[in-house]
């Protein structure tokens, strides 16, 4: 495990997502009724960021086709998308939101 730090617990409030860099990954952060979720942010239909989209009631929806990703599971839903989402493990520790990426 390699957890690292990518936000503070307040940079998102519940319904929220925000991108994040590590190395030359993009990764989408979600924070949803039951915490903190992470997935890769790059749609797996096309090239497209997941945080461009909408983020609602537990689903991504991506902003270039529609395709929709259950941000839990990273299944893929709807629309387009027949490739699943990278998924990675999140947990917080006080203030911190880490993922092991
Ligand atoms: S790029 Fe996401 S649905 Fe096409």
């Amino acid at each position: 495990m390699a957890w690292q730090r990518v936000g503070s617990v307040g940079d998102l409030s519940e319904g929220e997502m925000m991108e994040v860099e590590i190395g030359d990954q993009s990764i989408a952060i979600y924070r949803l009724d039951d915490g903190f979720f992470a997935t890769d942010n790059i749609c797996t239909h096309a090239f497209a960021k997941l945080t461009e989209g909408v983020l609602d009631d537990g689903c991504v929806e991506c902003p270039l086709h529609a395709g929709i990703f259950d941000v839990r599971s990273g299944e893929a839903l709807d629309g387009p998308v027949e490739d699943d989402l990278k998924v990675f493990p999140t947990k917080v520790e006080g203030d911190d939101i880490l993922i092991d990426a």
